[in-house]
C-alpha cells in the first residue's frame, strides 16, 4: 500500500471509532494517518475532536490551532478551540475564537449556543440576548434560539421546543455519561431508585421511564421490572440507551404525544429523572401519567428548585424550567397522588454551584 493510502485507511478507521464513541481508539488511528500525512487538515481536526473527547485539552487546542494553520477558514475548528479554550478556563479566547467562528459560517447554530452560554456565565444578559437575536435574525434553528432568547429575558413559556430539546441532546448523546460523572457530579436515577425501593415495591413492574436519555434509570430499575419502556425524542440518546440492553421498548417520541397515545392502566411506575426541566407546564403530564398507572402505581420524578419564589414554575436562564414544591404537590392532590417521599437534593453542579430540588415519589389512590 502506498503512504497516502495507508494514511486514508488510519483516517477511515479513526473516523469510524470516532462516530462508534471510542476516542481512545480513535485517537491511536488518527495520529498513525498524521504522522504518515502531517499536512492534512482533516486528520488533525478529527485528532483534535478526539483529544477533546478524552479531555486532553492542552494537545486538542494543539491540534485545532495546526488545523486552523493549515485550514484557517474551517469554522467548526473554530468553535470546537473555542469550546476546548472554554474547558481551560480562557473564556476572553473562547469567546474570540467563538466570534470567528460565526464570521464564516454564520449558518452553523453551535457557535451562538456557546458564545450566548458563555455571556451568560459572565454575567453579560444583554450581550447573550444580542447573541441569540443574531441567530435569529439570520434564521438558524430558530425555535432553538427563540427558546435560548426567551429565558435568558426572563419570558415564561409552557414548555421548551421539541427542536430545541432534540439539538440539545443529539449533540451530546455521546459524551452524555462522562459529563454527567466528571463534571456533573449527577446521580438522580440511582437517588429514585432508591427511593422506590425504599416503598418495598413488587419486583417485576412495568415500568415507564420519560425522557430515558441514555437509559441510566433502566440500568438502576432493571431488576425491578417485567417490561421496561422508555421514551425519548432525542434518537442518539435511544442509540446510547439501547447500547445498555435493558429496555424491552424504547420509543422516539415527545412525552405528551407518547403519553396520550397509551391504554389507562398500563404501568406500575412511571419515572421521570431530570426531565420536568423541559416541561415547564405539567399540568397535563399529570392528568396523563395518572391515566396511564395502575391503582396503587407510582409517579417517581425530580423536580428543580425555582432560583426566585415563583407560584408554579419559571423558565430560568439556563433555558430549563424549575416548578415550586407547593404547584407539585397541588397537582399531586388534584390528580388523587398521595405523596410517598419528598427529599431535598443536589440535582446536579452547575459551574461552582450545586443546584437544589426535590425527589418525590407519589402513589395513586
Ligand atoms: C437531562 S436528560 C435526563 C436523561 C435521563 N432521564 C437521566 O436521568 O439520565 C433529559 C432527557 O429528557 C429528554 N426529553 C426532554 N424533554 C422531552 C420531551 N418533551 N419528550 C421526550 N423526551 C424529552 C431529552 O431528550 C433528554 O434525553
Amino acid at each position: 500500500m502506498t503512504r497516502a493510502g495507508e494514511a486514508e485507511a488510519y483516517f477511515a478507521a479513526g473516523v469510524q471509532r470516532l462516530d462508534a464513541g471510542d476516542p481512545d481508539g480513535a485517537e491511536s488511528e488518527l495520529r498513525r494517518a498524521l504522522e504518515l500525512q502531517p499536512g492534512s487538515a482533516e486528520t488533525q481536526y478529527k485528532l483534535a475532536n478526539a483529544c477533546k473527547e478524552l479531555g486532553k485539552l492542552a494537545e486538542a487546542e494543539r491540534h485545532y490551532r495546526g488545523t486552523l494553520a493549515l485550514d484557517p477558514g474551517r469554522a467548526e475548528a473554530h468553535n470546537n478551540l473555542g469550546a476546548t479554550l472554554q474547558l481551560m478556563e480562557r473564556p476572553d479566547a473562547a469567546q474570540a475564537s467563538y466570534g470567528r467562528a460565526i464570521a464564516l459560517k454564520p449558518e452553523l447554530p453551535q457557535p451562538y449556543l456557546n458564545l450566548g452560554r458563555l455571556l451568560q456565565q459572565q454575567g453579560k444578559n444583554d450581550a447573550a440576548l444580542a447573541c441569540y437575536a443574531q441567530a435569529l435574525e439570520r434564521g438558524v434553528e430558530p425555535e432553538m434560539f427563540q427558546h435560548l432568547f426567551d429565558a435568558a429575558r426572563g419570558e415564561r413559556t409552557a414548555q421548551a421546543p421539541p427542536a430545541y430539546v432534540r439539538a440539545t441532546f443529539d449533540g451530546l448523546a455521546r459524551q452524555f455519561d462522562r459529563h454527567l460523572v466528571d463534571t456533573l457530579d449527577y446521580h438522580i436515577p440511582e437517588m429514585l431508585s432508591n427511593a422506590v425501593r425504599a416503598l418495598s415495591p413488587p419486583v417485576q413492574m412495568d415500568i415507564l421511564d420519560l425522557g430515558c436519555g441514555t437509559g441510566l434509570c433502566g440500568e438502576h430499575m432493571r431488576d425491578l421490572a417485567r417490561h421496561l419502556v422508555g421514551v425519548d425524542l432525542a434518537p442518539n440518546m435511544l442509540e446510547m440507551a439501547r447500547g445498555r440492553a435493558c429496555y424491552h421498548e424504547l420509543v422516539c417520541a415527545e412525552i405528551g404525544g407518547y403519553l396520550s397515545a397509551r391504554e389507562g392502566s398500563s404501568f406500575d411506575l412511571v419515572v421521570a429523572a431530570d426531565v420536568l426541566i423541559y416541561i415547564g407546564d405539567i399540568k397535563e403530564v399529570f392528568s396523563e401519567v395518572t391515566r396511564v398507572l395502575r391503582p396503587l402505581g407510582w409517579f417517581a420524578f425530580s423536580i428543580e428548585q425555582p432560583s426566585q419564589t415563583c407560584e408554579s414554575y419559571r423558565l430560568e436562564a439556563s433555558g430549563r424550567y424549575a416548578q415550586s414544591l407547593a404547584y407539585v404537590r397541588e397537582l399531586a392532590g388534584t390528580h388523587g397522588l398521595a405523596e410517598c417521599s419528598c427529599s431535598n437534593v443536589a440535582i446536579r453542579k452547575h459551574g461552582a454551584q450545586v443546584l437544589p430540588g426535590q425527589l418525590l415519589v407519589l402513589k395513586k389512590c
